[in-house]
């Protein structure tokens, strides 16, 4: 029997030829501090797609330069940056990869010389500046940079947009009642907290009508913090908003102390989808083919993203198959790999 690993998947008009995705992972490459691709980013994102990754979705790129978690961030906050992103699609592409990009705002997180914003002026720990809170001009202007990177993605060749609202970086600064203490129509109940990303999905979706994913934080590890059952709501908003895949994180957004072992984010992962009713993407110590199967099957999520592994294995696909007592289709220059 086929395994649903390797088995192709739909979204719109897109189909990636199995269920494999690169997690964002940041690489704090771009030593110039300019934002812009470099030969490492495409050497790094297209041997992945060499290795036959269904998805690649590239780091959190930064929709502003106050947004970047580090000065070396990758950006897309500006016309320059289309140009190398365009050339990453296309090789990513050429080599039978399907592109996403990750559009990111650090909010508190940042850990850059000049000024921070956030929902509200507190910092994450000792270690972080304290932010200043965001006026309302403001996240209009963040609203509106998050639109201009959707159309720098779209115009870049991308085929899938995530929007970052984990880890506790900005958008999530927002969802949290641990990070907003706002008093205005952005803070105080769920609905007010959620308007900050309702409003970029709405100003995105007007210049991107292609896949778009969210990644969450599914757990604030934190007794006065956001659970998986609140993201099951969060969830089905998302889905009334046309997010087509919900990539289920955890944490990040306050620190805490978090148990982490084999598939630990699975449980929410399964939660959102069945609760919501919407697609999700598991991700989190995931690392055998056998684990990624038992997710698909049992229908606790319908794409697996793999972040770790593939820094150590970026043939990965390739060992699950073998795992799985399968193949896969190789690039056609290797083909001579299989002759004996
Ligand atoms: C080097 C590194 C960089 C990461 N950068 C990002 C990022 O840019 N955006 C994001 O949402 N998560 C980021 N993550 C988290 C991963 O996407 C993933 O969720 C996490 O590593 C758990 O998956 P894993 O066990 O397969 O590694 C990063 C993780 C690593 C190891």
């Amino acid at each position: 029997m086929e395994k649903k690993l390797f088995s192709p998947y739909k979204m719109k008009d897109l189909t990636l030829k199995n269920r494999i995705v690169m997690a964002p992972m940041c690489m704090y490459s771009c030593e110039k501090e300019d934002g812009i691709v470099t030969d490492f980013h495409m050497t790094h994102y297209v041997s992945r797609a060499v290795g036959q990754v269904g998805l690649i979705i590239l780091e959190a790129t930064a929709v502003t330069p106050q947004g970047r978690i580090s000065h070396q961030d990758l950006g897309i906050w500006s016309e320059e940056h289309v140009s190398g992103l365009t050339k990453l699609t296309q090789q990513i592409k050429q080599n039978g990869a399907a592109a996403g990009i990750q559009l990111a705002h650090a909010g508190r997180k940042a850990a850059l010389r000049d000024e921070i914003i956030a929902p509200s002026a507190l910092a994450f720990d000792e270690k972080y500046k304290e932010p200043k809170a965001m006026t309302a001009e403001e996240i209009k202007e963040t609203v509106e940079a998050f639109r201009l990177a959707a159309d720098r993605a779209k115009r870049a060749g991308f085929d899938v947009i995530e929007i970052h609202a984990a880890h506790g970086y900005l958008i999530n600064q927002f969802l949290s009642p641990l990070t907003n203490k706002r008093d205005d129509e952005y803070g105080g109940t769920a609905e007010n907290r959620f308007r900050f990303l309702k409003e970029i999905l709405e100003e995105v979706k007007t210049v991107w009508d292609g896949p778009l994913f969210v990644r969450v934080s599914a757990c604030d590890y934190h007794e006065e913090g956001l659970t998986a059952d609140d993201y099951v709501s969060i969830g089905a908003s998302l889905k009334k908003l046309g997010v087509d895949l919900i990539d289920v994180s955890s944490g990040a957004v306050v620190p805490a102390r978090i148990h982490a072992y084999p598939g630990y984010q699975v449980k929410f992962a399964e939660k959102i989808k069945h609760g919501a009713g919407v697609a999700i993407g598991a991700v989190g110590l995931i690392t055998t083919g056998i684990q990624a199967e038992e997710i698909l099957q049992n229908d606790r999520a319908d794409l697996i993203f793999i972040a770790r592994e593939l820094l150590r294995d970026p043939y990965w696909p390739r060992t699950a198959a073998k795992e799985l007592g399968t193949s896969i289709e190789s690039p056609k220059q290797y083909e001579r790999g299989w002759i004996f």
